[in-house]
């Protein structure tokens, strides 16, 4: 997507050094737009832990390169095996929600056991990282093409007034390496000329909406409005959303998600208002191993992150204090949508019904 009329991607190898990755910074959006460079495991389990990089697909190629940085490391270490081993676990340890952590790592630990010599494997895991970079840009392309259908059913019913769509968070291109999975429709839609506005959820507490998902459709001339997280229910009541897109982090092979906290009271509103409520994913936050969503793992974060706010001021990122310093908090990071509250899920091979029946017809290979 573009960024000042550039074209960006969210994590590339430096051109000119590609034993380096270069990913752009989030904490510092939207004030200030910083690109690191990162060039150990270390360093990419900083960026993934503490949210440089955030977001399902995102978090999933970040890992790739990081086994690719990995083997770089092992190459130089006593025991090869055993570096990418502990890289591994490492790099898993960071999140545990989004399982695009999992899926990148596993990928990598078998396309590098396939290598006959140090170079070989460092070969296989760059090219593996590339691989699962460019699936999740393909995905997210094509989730927006099959998303694009919906928004257009329903413009037909809007005689020219645009077609309005909530949002949880940010699953926008920011949250993948491009196109994002919520926002890839709204993008189609507006890059068809369809009218279209994004109603944004704040998204308390790291406010990826307002942030995130409000800068990004900024840059790409989507109209949008921010809202409080608690005002959907109320725009749907008066009419005012046609249909809620969100992202999933996590979703069982029989439907159920896992989405950033709060996904669950809009999915609540939606269907009290009978607004449609899709879920947009790549296949890689299928969880195939799962049948029910209570047993996905639900991080929780520090509570500085409900009692602090940080914003912009004169040139600089200033960081308040939003609570008594003596209340303890708790933070839930996500929280899961069963999947009777889900109208359909856009995958990257179309539209289902959030079952697992529908599921399986659209991946057959994960059927046991
Ligand atoms: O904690 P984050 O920012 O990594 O959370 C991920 C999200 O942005 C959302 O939950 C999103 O809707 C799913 S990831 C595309």
């Amino acid at each position: 997507m573009k960024v000042g009329g550039q074209h960006f991607r969210t994590i590339w190898l430096n051109p000119e050094n590609e034993r380096l990755v270069q990913l752009i910074d989030q904490r510092f959006l939207p004030h200030r737009f910083v690109i690191e460079e990162v060039s150990t495991v270390a360093q990419m389990a900083t960026a993934i832990r503490e949210m440089h990089v955030r977001g399902a697909g995102l978090i999933g190629a970040s890992a790739g390169y990081g086994m690719y940085l990995a083997t770089i490391e092992a190459a130089g270490s006593g025991s090869f095996d055993e570096h990418v081993v502990n890289a591994a676990a490492q790099l898993k340890a960071t999140r545990p929600t989004a399982v695009n952590l999992t899926w990148a790592i596993e990928w990598q630990l078998t396309s590098i056991a396939k290598g006959k010599t140090a170079q070989h494997k460092i070969d296989l895991a760059l090219r593996t990282a590339r691989r699962i970079a460019a699936e999740d840009e393909e995905h997210c392309r094509m989730i927006g093409q099959h998303g694009l259908k919906l928004i257009e059913q329903i413009a037909r019913t809007r005689d020219g007034k645009p077609v309005n769509v909530l949002t949880h968070c940010n699953a926008g291109w920011l949250a993948f390496v491009d196109y994002g999975s919520a926002l890839a429709p709204v993008y189609a839609a507006h890059d068809r000329a369809l009218p279209v506005h994004v109603w944004v959820d704040e998204t308390r507490p790291r406010s990826q909406g307002s942030k995130l998902t409000a800068w990004e459709l900024g840059q790409h001339g989507v109209p949008h409005t921010i809202i409080a997280d608690s005002a959907g229910g109320h725009l749907m009541q008066r009419g005012a959303v046609d249909l809620v897109i969100v992202g999933s982090d996590r979703t069982t092979c029989t439907g159920d998600v896992a989405n950033k906290i709060g996904t669950y009271l809009k999915a609540l509103a939606a269907q009290d208002n009978e607004v449609p409520f899709y879920v947009a994913l790549p296949s890689s936050s299928f969880d195939w191993t799962i049948r029910d969503g209570s047993e996905i793992p639900i991080e929780e974060r520090g509570a500085e992150e409900l009692k602090r706010a940080d914003g912009w001021r004169d040139g600089q990122m200033l960081e308040v204090s939003v609570a008594p310093e003596d209340s303890p908090a708790a933070n839930y990071g996500f929280d899961v949508t069963p999947r009777r509250l889900v109208t359909g899920l856009i995958t990257e091979r179309g539209v289902c019904k959030a079952d697992e029946k529908s599921i399986l017809e659209l991946f057959p290979e994960h059927a046991s």
